[in-house]
């Protein structure tokens, strides 16, 4: 186990000197994309996807070949982890063959304790507490559109899951304004809300929280491995829909973005996510190049 290996298990692994770099390189491969540059030639990342994945897997890979390197489809189906070799094993084994290795799971701790007994640098391609790489491109996207988002308002509306603390750790290195609107039974974790307290204001409402918003966001109700909840979380949520009524309370120039797949009819309405507003497709292919951007920072 190397301790200089550099992993990317949060967005707090980066400074935010690191992340505003990281975006803007994202931004320069998208627009000049030289397919002689193959800074990963030789390289290979495994892929370990415990849940289902189509942008997240299609972007890495895509990124891999464009940069001359290579990635591998693990699913636990296929291989012994599945089986129940222990992480820890699997970690050593599977790092010390290739040079990179993403991860998809269900409990943060599965990455973390992976990462601790990796050689190579692991990236967190979503857990139940974080979605870190959907950060990348939604930063990424916002810069393209609407310029720097320091001290500008984003609104979180729906469930504070992993990707809403992904937006509260982001809030912290790009010290924007979030405002959080969650039923209370479905509220961010205290820890990470805590860490970023000065960043974030609580609001009863979608409409009173997405008031003069220059950002607003959602996600799915039931995330993946919530599926049973479906019915009781759509109770819950009833009133936490992004619809026109609360993106009238945004500036007129308000962007919406939903990291997808999404529920046309459950936390967004068809006319927003399908409005000139919403930039979900943008964001969708800005995953391509952000991580572009990171594999760079990692395994250059
Ligand atoms: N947004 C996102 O991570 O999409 P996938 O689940 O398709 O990878
Ligand atoms: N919160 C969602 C994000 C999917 C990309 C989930 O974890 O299923």
């Amino acid at each position: 186990m190397r301790q200089s290996t550099r992993h990317f298990l949060s967005l707090l692994d980066l400074t935010s000197q690191e992340f505003k770099t990281l975006i803007n390189r994202a931004i320069s491969l998208k627009s000049n994309r030289d397919p002689d540059y193959q800074p990963l030639k030789g390289k290979v990342l495994a892929m370990i996807f415990e849940k289902s994945s189509t942008r997240t897997r299609i972007s890495f890979e895509t990124g891999m070949i464009h940069f001359g390197g290579s990635a591998l489809f693990l699913s636990p189906r296929d291989t012994q982890l599945g089986r129940g070799e222990p992480l820890e094993d699997s970690a050593r084994v599977i790092s010390s063959m290739v040079d990179c290795i993403l991860l998809r799971t269900h409990q943060h701790k599965t990455v973390t304790t992976f990462a601790n007994f990796s050689s190579v640098p692991v990236i967190n391609g979503l857990t139940e507490l974080l979605h870190p790489c959907q950060l990348l491109a939604d930063m990424q996207t916002y810069l393209e559109l609407r310029g720097n988002i320091e001290n500008k308002i984003v609104t979180w509306i729906g469930d504070g899951n992993n990707m809403c603390h992904s937006y509260i750790n982001a809030a912290k290195l790009l010290n924007y304004k979030l405002h959080i609107c969650c039923p209370k039974q479905f509220q961010p974790n205290a820890e990470i809300v805590k860490s970023a307290r000065h960043q974030i204001t609580f609001f009863d409402t979608p409409t009173a929280a997405a008031k003069n918003s220059d950002l607003v966001v959602t996600d799915v109700w039931a995330s993946m491995g919530q599926e049973e909840e479906q019915k009781q979380r759509e109770i819950a949520f009833a009133d936490f829909q992004v619809n026109t009524e609360v993106m009238k309370q945004a500036k007129p120039d308000a962007l919406f973005m939903h990291c997808l797949p999404a529920h046309r009819g459950e936390e967004v309405s068809a006319e927003v996510i399908d409005g000139p507003q919403s930039v979900v497709f943008q964001e969708a292919e800005n995953r391509l190049h952000a991580q572009k951007a990171l594999l760079e920072l990692l395994l250059k």
